[in-house]
């Protein structure tokens, strides 16, 4: 696809077919989404059987946690004939073997084909060959990373906010709730609205009073992770309805970590907000061009969410609003595009975290070359 210099230096915005065309989808399919490290759960949403079926890009996967304790990925697709293996409302029943409801091949918690009833004289049968496909997985701070074709490993690709994640221990932390949303705009366009506060006056009064929008500074300004810390208003101790704290401050952080949140983008699929006292994921995954599901899940120490009193309603309050404010915005903005006569405005100096989105996605479908 043609681009300008304009719009490929990331000063002016995507052109509309990268919203819109149908080529962009299928090559964002293959240049993107199945060749970077994307996020899909919590391990500790592996539940009490350590199964759980989930669709990602239209891709029927099944995470399972081993005997061994390790947590891997395989299509939930059985060697026989490709039944599913697990739904949802099974997972419950799943034993230390998974078995296939149809004609009962039995694979182990590692994949390996077990038990295979009536195969054992059918010529060039080799259940070796046979075991589940794996997708290679990771874990890292708490969080399940999947790739297809991984470049790099994923404590690699995250290294940049390593820091973050050590300051704030992800990993010890637990999922207090969630809210779940279908967007009605492209997958981009939730990354763009998140990436600047420009839009914060007008948008979202409260969240304003709170981190005004010219406190905020950029720390990391190229490549797949980008943002950096908004400073809170003096008595404000976090995000929420009302400003004040609603779990503890996460006891190794230092002075300026306690009077800051941070907004990181995870390229392709992850925001990630983290606050003094508990920590905000989204986690998109597309539906349509014009249309993206996202999972917010707020977690909490486990001590916090331990006490009676626990309560995380003033900070699911404040960001359901502020994502249903931001959501109607994109929605708006999809609507514009769409438009046959939608042609890319200038970004402002506010932007510049926008237009390096732009530009490593542009670049991750090889449409710029640096
Ligand atoms: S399809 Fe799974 S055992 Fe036949
Ligand atoms: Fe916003």
């Amino acid at each position: 696809m043609e681009q300008d210099a304009r719009s490929a230096f990331g000063q002016y915005g995507l052109k509309r077919e990268y919203v819109t065309s149908t080529a962009v989808w299928e090559r964002e399919s293959s240049q993107i989404f199945q060749r970077h490290w994307v996020c899909v759960g919590r391990v500790e949403e592996l539940g009490v059987n350590g199964v759980r079926p989930f669709v990602w890009e239209g891709q029927q996967l099944l995470a399972v946690c081993g005997d061994d304790v390790i947590c891997r990925v395989f299509r939930n697709v059985c060697r026989h004939r490709g039944s599913l293996l697990v739904q949802p409302e099974e997972c419950s029943a799943v034993g230390q073997r998974l078995q296939c409801p149809y004609h009962a091949w039995t694979y182990d918690r590692k994949g390996c084909l077990r038990a295979a009833p009536n195969m054992e004289n059918v010529p060039g049968f080799e259940a070796k060959d046979l075991g589940l496909l794996e997708i290679p997985t990771a874990v890292v701070a708490g969080f399940l990373w999947i790739n297809f074709a991984p470049q790099n490993s994923a404590a690699e690709f995250l290294e940049p906010i390593a820091n973050v994640f050590a300051a704030w221990q992800l990993g010890e932390l637990v999922v207090a709730t969630e809210l779940k949303y279908v967007v009605k705009a492209n997958w981009k366009l939730l990354f763009q609205n998140y990436s600047e506060c420009y839009h914060c006056p007008t948008v979202h009064p409260a969240l304003n009073r709170l981190t005004p929008y010219l406190g905020s500074s950029n720390e990391l300004v190229s490549g797949p992770i980008l943002g950096g810390p908004m400073q809170l208003a003096a008595g404000v101790g976090t995000m929420s309805e009302d400003g004040e704290l609603v779990g503890s401050v996460i006891p190794s952080l230092d002075p300026l970590q306690k009077r800051q949140v941070s907004y990181f983008t995870v390229f392709p699929n992850v925001f990630l907000s983290v606050h003094p006292d508990y920590v905000l994921i989204h986690r998109l995954q597309r539906l349509s061009n014009r249309e993206t599901e996202v999972v917010c899940q707020f977690l909490f120490q486990k001590q916090d969410r331990e006490l009676l009193n626990f309560d995380p309603l003033r900070a699911v309050r404040f960001w359901d609003l502020t994502n249903r404010q931001d959501w109607e915005v994109c929605e708006r903005t999809q609507l514009g595009i769409e438009d046959v006569g939608y042609c890319p405005g200038p970004y402002s100096n506010l932007e510049s975290v926008v237009a390096a989105f732009d530009r490593h996605y542009l670049a991750s479908l090889g449409d710029f070359d640096f």
